[in-house]
């Protein structure tokens, strides 16, 4: 096994009440479903995005509490910049305020702060209160929090591919070397294990241009609930569901021959 396939198959047993609980070590999730929530009840999609960070409080308490050791969380896609200019202004705000407000919290609990996407086109301010969060949280050794924000996995590919092309054209690498670990090392957090599941809420079942190289294996979870509504309880639901999936990772069932 490569140390890239053993990496993939993630799942730490974990003592939990006296039992022991097998919880994925890192899952991603797609938070959708905040428009629809706010719809749902006469209010402004703002509303439903500043429900959908409640939500999100709430499962990075759980995750940790849960033994995870990465979330990653889909916060704004590189696509995101073509809904109307105040939504966005919205969005921006409400990641400056959590930032402000939660980072404290968040180092208190131990929990290190990555953020994956591209800086270029962020204001200067969010730009240093992203640096800020990644450098105060640096050494915590608790859950890792990746916040995907500007992010969009064709983007993070074909710049990983233009740094390949760089190293190539300057001599340091040849392109007979290009592997699948070697493009990988490229991307925006190479140290970060492949998400063993991907949770989205709203009932969409599509990816949306998330994590779409380190999806690979990733078992696909679909909760029916909008995710201002998420909380510890749908969490453990799809951890539950992810269990009960079979992983091969393209190779066969053990012990089975099948
Ligand atoms: C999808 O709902 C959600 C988003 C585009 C943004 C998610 C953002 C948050 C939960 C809050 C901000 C995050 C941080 C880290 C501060 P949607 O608007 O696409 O919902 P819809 O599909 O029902 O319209």
């Amino acid at each position: 096994m490569s140390d890239a396939a053993r990496s993939r198959s993630g799942a730490e047993p974990l003592p939990q009440g006296g039992g022991s609980v097998e919880v994925p070590r890192h899952v991603a999730i797609i938070m959708d479903g905040n428009g629809r929530w706010a719809a749902g009840r006469g209010l402004p999609r703002v509303e439903g995005h500043r429900r959908g960070v409640e939500a999100l409080r709430r499962t990075v308490r759980a995750a940790a509490d849960l033994g995870i050791s990465v979330l990653t969380i889909f916060s704004f896609s590189s696509e995101n910049w073509t809904r109307p200019a105040s939504e966005i202004t919205d969005l921006m705000g409400l990641l400056r305020r959590f930032i402000r407000k939660d980072l404290a919290e968040l180092h208190k609990s131990n929990v290190c702060v990555r953020i994956i996407g591209e800086r270029d086109d962020l204001d200067r301010d969010i730009c240093l209160l992203l640096q800020e969060a990644e450098d105060l949280t640096r050494n915590n050794d608790g859950l890792t929090l990746v916040i995907a924000f500007n992010y969009g996995a064709r983007q993070e590919i074909a710049r990983a591919a233009r740094r390949l092309a760089v190293d190539v054209a300057a001599g340091r690498l040849s392109a007979a070397d290009i592997t699948p670990d070697r493009l990988g090392a490229y991307l925006h957090a190479p140290d970060i294990p492949d998400p063993d599941v991907i949770i989205r809420t709203s009932g969409e079942q599509r990816l949306s241009n998330f994590l779409l190289w380190q999806a690979a294996y990733s078992e696909l979870v679909f909760v029916p609930i909008n995710w201002p509504d998420f909380d510890r309880a749908a969490l453990e639901g799809a951890i539950e569901e992810y269990r009960r999936r079979e992983r091969r990772f393209g190779g066969l069932v053990a012990n089975t021959g099948s």
